[in-house]
């Protein structure tokens, strides 16, 4: 950090992102790992009480519903997509073995219907006391598709109509009852008071639904809504209805550039730009010294599998084979993702820009080159001149394997935070809206003195 640079006021956001045992495709082979991280609730719940005991504003759990399509081959060598706990059953349990950390799970729009997931988030609020937070995506890939009826992924644009009207009918649906709706008076007889329930009677272009919600307003008001718009619509929705904004942008100007974007639509959509968190994605490996970070990425990235990194690049492209082209060869022209459009065209990009062969290209992707290998103060520089820079209103922390990355990160990066007054030492608010400074939203009924029954 130089020191001509302005200070910004406030600190950061710290989200962690579990994805057992790690980004790396690899991860599962390092020898700290835990095999089956995916699949064995003791680590899990050890990693979150560790992102607890770092103060991180929350951690998330990403998901798919399905495995992408890929040879058995290849398959049979990665873990994490083919054997992980379901995220909301996952937080369930996690929210009895922590107390303060926010829980956040993945739930897709495009592959569930509004009454469900309404259900399960507010539910999840309730057994975590106010933590919840739902991370609203639209799905990524035909395999998912596939599982329900289709035989490829539906199309981008529809996606995010349906997205849009999915998200509008769940947060109606937490309205159902007033926050002070239910009175439990065993003397009177009364279990609410009748006014105070209300039928959502919705009936839209992908969604009729009557409501009203079998269960009380969530401790939030309303979970926490995570969106991770990129393409120009899914800004638009991240920017109506998101609360936290996850993006993966590389580099300084660009995360600078989607930063003021989203804030600008927030405004327009006549929301506080404020409450509207931005955080980039920032994948860490930390050591004491830069010489042993380097040793630690070396020896992670010595475990992956060539053709297991042939077949991710594939995936990333969006589900293009790339195995009929000669690997010592140009990428070919490419047909338009329908996955991540935004995420296909960075890859290409990179393949253009640095004149690269598929092989080359794999082995780039496969490195993880974003990974940003440094000590406890290179780390905190990167975010507090991001922070300062106005790319970033805190980071998305991706550990590219555990325990160890989410150990050191706690351990060397979190103590050089709070040195700098950069980042919380204890947690002052009990719900996951009061860690990120978030309002409780009122019921949409609040200001009506009649109920809409
Ligand atoms: C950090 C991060 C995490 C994401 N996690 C998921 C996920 O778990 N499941 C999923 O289907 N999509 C996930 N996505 C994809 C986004 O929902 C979105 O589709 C992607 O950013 C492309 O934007 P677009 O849909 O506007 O083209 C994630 C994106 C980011 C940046």
């Amino acid at each position: 950090m130089t020191s001509t640079q302005p200070r910004r006021s406030g600190q950061v956001h710290l989200n962690a992102f579990l994805k057992p045992p790690g980004e790396f495709l690899a991860a599962w082979r390092h020898p700290h790992a835990v095999a089956d991280a995916g699949v064995n609730i003791r680590h899990v719940i050890e990693l979150a009480r560790t992102a607890e005991r770092g103060t991180f504003d929350a951690i998330f759990l990403a998901d798919l519903v399905g495995v992408p399509l890929t040879s058995q081959e290849v398959l049979s060598r990665v873990s994490v997509v083919n054997d992980s706990f379901e995220p909301t059953t996952l937080l369930a349990a996690l929210a009895t073995a922590t107390t303060r950390i926010g829980l956040v799970a993945t739930a897709s729009t495009t592959y569930n219907e509004p009454y469900h997931l309404a259900r399960t988030f507010a539910s999840l609020d309730h057994l975590s006391g106010g933590r919840a937070g739902w991370n609203l995506v639209t799905s990524l890939n035909d395999a998912e598709a596939q599982n329900f009826g289709l035989d490829s992924h539906v199309e981008h644009e529809l996606r995010y109509a349906r997205a849009a009207e999915f998200h509008d009918v769940v947060t109606g649906l937490w309205d159902s009852f007033d926050d002070d709706a239910f009175r439990h008076d065993q003397t009177a007889g009364v279990y609410f008071d009748p006014e105070k329930i209300h039928w959502l009677n919705h009936a839209g272009t992908h969604f009729r639904v009557s409501g009203p919600l079998n269960i009380a307003r969530p401790p939030q008001g309303r979970p926490v809504v995570v969106q991770a718009g990129a393409s120009e619509t899914g800004r638009d929705l991240a920017a109506r209805v998101g609360e936290v904004i996850f993006t993966a942008h590389p580099t300084l100007p660009g995360a600078q550039a989607y930063y003021a974007d989203i804030k600008t639509r927030a405004a327009a959509a006549g929301r506080d730009p404020d409450h509207v968190i931005v955080l980039p994605a920032l994948s860490t490996i930390v050591g004491r010294t830069q010489a042993e970070a380097e040793d630690k990425i070396a020896a992670l990235r010595s475990l992956l599998d060539p053709r297991v990194a042939l077949a991710d690049l594939s995936y990333r492209l969006g589900g293009f084979d790339l195995t009929a082209f000669p690997l010592d060869g140009p990428l070919p022209e490419l047909p338009p993702s329908n996955q991540s459009l935004s995420g296909q065209r960075q890859i290409v990009d990179q393949a253009r820009a640095n004149n690269l062969t598929i092989r080359q290209l794999a082995d780039q992707i496969a490195r993880d080159d974003r990974t940003l290998v440094g000590t406890p103060t290179t780390v905190a520089d990167h975010i507090e001149e991001w922070f300062d820079q106005r790319a970033a209103d805190g980071f998305n922390v991706i550990f590219p394997y555990l325990p160890d990355a989410l150990n050191d990160f706690v351990d060397l990066v979190i103590p050089e935070l709070r040195r700098r007054g950069l980042f919380r030492t204890a947690y002052t608010g009990r719900t996951l809206r009061e860690h990120l400074g978030l309002p409780r939203p009122p019921s949409r009924y609040a200001s009506r003195s009649v109920a809409s029954t």
